[in-house]
């Protein structure tokens, strides 16, 4: 079941979130050494962030808890391109369908908001990711940037079109 995130769930999506931080930390952007000291009110303020006029949020839901997160956001200065960020699916999740069922939602919520195309950043190192982006139709861009956490790493832009 996927749920938006929200103030109300603010707390799932945190427990993921550092999951996911402490889980995978080569994919991401941000650190769990960074967000494991973030107040509660920032919590809640990044939940707001992400049920917003410019941000999404969405969890896969396993009873109480979160199995995956996925974020996007709109581009400020590109008002048709939107962002997808903190693609995560619990380890015991993966290969059954989750990531897939996540960026469908980001889709949907980027077609809503008259985005036209669907950007993001991954890893050079991370091979698997690489592979899922691709069998959802995601393709290299051929734009690249360093990766702030380690000289030794880029990061690919891939993008699709938005359906
Ligand atoms: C990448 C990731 C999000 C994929 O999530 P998932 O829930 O396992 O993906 P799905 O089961 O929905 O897979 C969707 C498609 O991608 C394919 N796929 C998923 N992982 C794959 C892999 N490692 N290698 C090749 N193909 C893969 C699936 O086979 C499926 O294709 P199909 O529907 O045609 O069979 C997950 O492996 C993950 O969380 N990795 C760690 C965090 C990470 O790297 N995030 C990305 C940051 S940029």
């Amino acid at each position: 079941m996927i749920q938006a995130i929200t103030p109300q769930n603010a707390f799932v999506f945190k427990a993921v979130r550092l999951r996911a931080l402490r889980d995978t930390p080569h994919a991401f952007s941000s650190t769990y050494a960074r967000e494991s000291q973030f107040t509660d009110s920032e919590w809640l303020a990044c939940a707001e962030r992400m049920n917003g006029e410019s941000g999404a949020g969405f969890l896969a839901m396993e009873g109480e808890n979160a199995c995956g997160i996925v974020g996007s956001f709109l581009d400020p200065n590109h008002p048709d391109q939107a962002h997808l960020v903190s693609m995560w699916t619990a380890p015991g999740h993966r290969r059954q369908g989750v990531g897939r069922l996540l960026v469908q939602e980001v889709l949907n919520w980027a077609h809503w908001r008259k985005t036209r195309r669907l950007l993001l950043m991954v890893t050079s190192n991370n091979e698997s990711a690489i592979r899922f982006y691709e069998r959802l139709e995601f393709t290299k861009t051929g734009r690249t940037q360093p990766y702030p956490n380690d000289p030794a790493v880029i990061e690919y832009e891939m993008s699709r079109r938005i359906p």
